[in-house]
């Protein structure tokens, strides 16, 4: 299972970008896909299973658009593998009395999230381009001091500590706000996400199997390719979402709202579809065998190259208007449940 671990830097003329990048180099593996970002990008992770966050120092701080980020996302760490990192000038001499100067640039940071334990602190030697030594007071050091094998080195202690972590309990999404974020490929199977906001979130290929998602809101997202086997979805909103090849079969969808949803190849086979709004709906090449259709209504919805082999309906279905459910093989349950 491939995880997605945020890189997170601040950075005032670049060398801890730099930093930052070596770091989520060693981390991605086979096990986990990392992404760089500036702290100022940064609103939400919930999408990442660990954030490796970084800054240099000014005047015995870290800047402070990184404990901006931290304090917008301090809420969302709890259930994370979380690492820090400082670059600075203090550790162009690694001492152990340096190291504690540096860790006490950092207690604030860790003050702010008391009930985080980092699986790394990384102290590492930073840069000082000679050009903007001339604002510092002193004599201290200048030029580049940054040591790649050390924080290589670290990066894989990270890299480690991540892969043992193992998620102690069902990631808990329920009601959280993601709409318009980027969930694509994500790992999010049984996840609770119940009356989540998902509007036009990205969720391509995500793994949402055996996910309770009762109640969310996925109108207009994009969900293509994404499995849902077995996904509970009832009375989700799915009014305009992309739904094309996604895995739906097994799942529960009553009561759910698919108006102008696109379902070409979706697999919807032995789905509970009772109740169901399919209204101008695209399901061209669908795979309904045995779904359950009953009180569904399939105004205008496009149906051709559909398999509706074995699919159960009652004298409550609304087909479109001319398709002839019988000869596409529906077994009609008359006037009672299906
Ligand atoms: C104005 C200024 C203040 C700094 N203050 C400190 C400091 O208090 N302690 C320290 O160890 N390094 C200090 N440094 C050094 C930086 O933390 C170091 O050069 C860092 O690698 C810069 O990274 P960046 O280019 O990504 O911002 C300071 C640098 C500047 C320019």
């Amino acid at each position: 299972m491939n995880k997605r671990i945020l890189v997170a830097y601040a950075s005032a003329s670049g060398s801890t970008r730099e930093v930052a990048e070596a770091i989520a180099h060693e981390i991605e593996s086979d096990d986990f896909t990392t992404l760089v970002q500036h702290v100022n990008q940064i609103e939400n992770v919930a999408q990442y299973h660990g954030v490796v966050l970084g800054s240099s120092v000014r005047l015995g701080r870290w800047l402070p658009e990184a404990t901006a980020c931290l304090e917008r996302i301090k809420n969302q760490l709890n259930d994370k593998a979380v690492a820090y990192f400082t670059t600075c000038l203090t550790m162009a001499d690694d001492t152990a009395e340096n190291r504690e100067i540096v860790l006490n640039y950092m207690e604030p940071l860790l003050n702010l999230t008391p009930d985080v334990t980092p699986i790394g602190l990384g102290l590492f030697a930073g840069s000082l381009d000679p050009d903007r030594r001339a604002i510092l007071v002193g004599n201290g050091p200048q030029g580049d001091y940054r040591n790649w094998a050390a924080i290589r080195t670290w990066a894989r202690e990270v890299r480690e500590q991540l892969r043992q972590q193992e998620s102690t309990a069902p990631l808990d999404l329920a009601e959280t706000v993601l709409s318009f974020t980027d969930l694509s490929h994500s790992e999010l199977s049984q996840v609770d996400l119940q009356g989540a906001e998902l509007q036009a979130a990205n969720l391509l290929a995500a793994n949402m199997e055996a996910s309770q998602l009762q109640w969310a809101d996925f109108s207009h997202s994009q969900l293509k390719g994404a499995n849902l086997f077995q996904a509970n979805l009832i009375g989700s909103v799915l009014t305009g979402a992309n739904l094309e090849e996604a895995n739906l079969a097994e799942a529960t969808l009553n009561g759910a709202l698919l108006q102008y949803a696109s379902l070409i190849n979706a697999n919807l086979a032995r789905a509970d579809l009772n109740w169901v709004d399919f209204s101008q709906a695209d399901l061209r090449q669908a795979n309904l065998q045995q779904a359950r259709l009953g009180w569904a209504k399939l105004s205008d919805a496009r149906l051709d190259g559909a398999d509706l082999a074995g699919a159960r309906y009652n004298d409550h279905t609304i087909w479109p208007e001319g398709f002839a459910p019988e000869e596409a093989g529906c077994i009609n349950e008359g006037r009672g449940p299906v």
